[in-house]
């Protein structure tokens, strides 16, 4: 059988072309598929255990115009290759991009039309609807733009995201970090908080589960890193990957309302600190939704937190000396360089920020008992 697919982009060939091959390197790296983007280059099982194994080659590599790669014969039977061709016409105002794949099926499903149709309508189409509904796009633009930022927009962003400087101004200050100090940052993103952090002569660690901002965050902080002062892991809020009581500071920002489990987060966060361990979490308020700060449709998928609700946060987490504040970072973002247009969006209620202690000694409730060690699952270091 032959499948075919074809989309149209207002932009040249020579850019779909390379914002393709990007985009696709990584998200075949999201499903343990591994891409060598050249002719004769291997597309590779490559499983996060184990050995990667050749499943395609590249016949055709010609940039601006197309690839042309042949699937290797299924290990149960033995029939011709199969190839699939990408397939960049310039049309008026831009490119097409039709993905072909011929021949597909010999002397297995084609035999058997039903399982053919069968085949076709789980494996194709319900993927195709799923892309294209709505729900599911905007979840898409959501991790795209800030739940999980990933392509080359997404990096620019965050390598400078002057928005949030103002409220990375505002915790330093506070924050007061010293050379003694060990930092947590949870969410990390490009790592531009951590660039200011570290000019105190701090030690620090940070996790994200965007691959794709963790490698930001390390060019941004490659002297830190070759000083052996910076960690960065690939990794949940909900499953931090260090050792109890490791950090003096732990630093959360922009990253609260898209936590699918906050409390088991302030549960890590916590364990993570040492006893008199400060944390400060930084998030906008629902005076924001919708507006151009927090537009939809990200807006729709953020939990906003009132105070209370954010101060039993980390109460529940065993934290004391809780506060949440409604900072005014409007002379932060003047030094930032804001523009004067957005300026108010940096008034006292749009900012919601929460400080909190761990206790130097803490009761011990019946039945807990305190843990010694990271959760299971510990994801690898980068
Ligand atoms: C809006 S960005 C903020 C990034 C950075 N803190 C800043 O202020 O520039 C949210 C960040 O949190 C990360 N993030 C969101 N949910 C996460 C989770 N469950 N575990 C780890 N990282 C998460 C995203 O990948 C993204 O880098």
């Amino acid at each position: 059988m032959d499948l075919s697919v074809s989309t149209f982009f207002p932009l040249p060939a020579s850019q779909v072309f390379s914002s393709l091959v990007e985009e696709l390197a990584l998200a075949l790296g999201g499903v343990e598929l591994k891409l060598e983007p050249k002719k004769g280059g291997r597309l590779l099982e490559a499983p996060k255990k184990g050995r990667p194994t050749e499943v395609a080659r590249i016949l055709a590599w010609d940039p601006g115009e197309g690839i042309r790669f042949r699937w290797h014969p299924p290990t149960w039977a033995k029939n011709a290759p199969t190839e699939v061709e990408v397939r960049l016409a310039p049309e008026q105002g831009g490119t097409r991009v039709t993905i072909e794949h011929r021949g597909f099926g010999h002397g297995l499903l084609s035999e058997e039309g039903e399982e053919l149709v069968g085949w076709f309508a789980s494996e194709v189409a319900t993927t195709l609807f799923r892309a294209t509904s709505p729900a599911r796009l905007g979840d898409w633009v959501t991790d795209r733009h800030a739940r999980r930022p990933s392509g080359r927009a997404g990096r620019e962003t965050y390598r400078d995201p002057l928005y949030h400087r103002p409220n990375f101004a505002a915790i330093l200050e506070r924050l007061s970090l010293t050379k003694q100090d060990d930092l947590l940052e949870v969410g990390c993103g490009g790592g531009a908080f951590l660039q200011d952090a570290l000019k105190s002569g701090c030690r620090a660690a940070a996790i994200d589960h965007s691959l794709d901002l963790l490698r930001v965050a390390e060019e941004m902080n490659q002297e830190a890193i070759a000083q052996d002062r910076l960690e960065l892991v690939h990794s949940e809020a909900d499953r931090i990957p260090f050792a109890d009581g490791r950090f003096t500071r732990a630093v959360m920002t922009g990253v609260l309302g898209f936590l699918p489990d906050a409390p088991a987060t302030f549960r890590e966060m916590f364990r993570t600190l040492a006893p008199g361990g400060r944390v400060a979490v930084y998030t906008t308020t629902e005076a924001l939704r919708g507006t151009p700060a927090d537009p939809e449709p990200i807006a729709s998928r953020v939990r906003y937190y009132s105070d209370r609700e954010l101060a039993a946060l980390a109460k529940d987490a065993g934290f004391t000396g809780i506060k949440v504040e409604h900072p005014d970072l409007t002379k932060f973002a003047k030094v930032a360089g804001v523009p004067l247009e957005a300026i108010p969006v940096f008034k006292g209620h749009a900012s919601q920020l929460l400080w909190a202690t761990k206790p130097t000694s803490r009761p011990v409730r019946p039945g807990t008992r305190p843990s010694s060690s990271p959760p299971k699952n510990t994801p690898r270091r980068r």
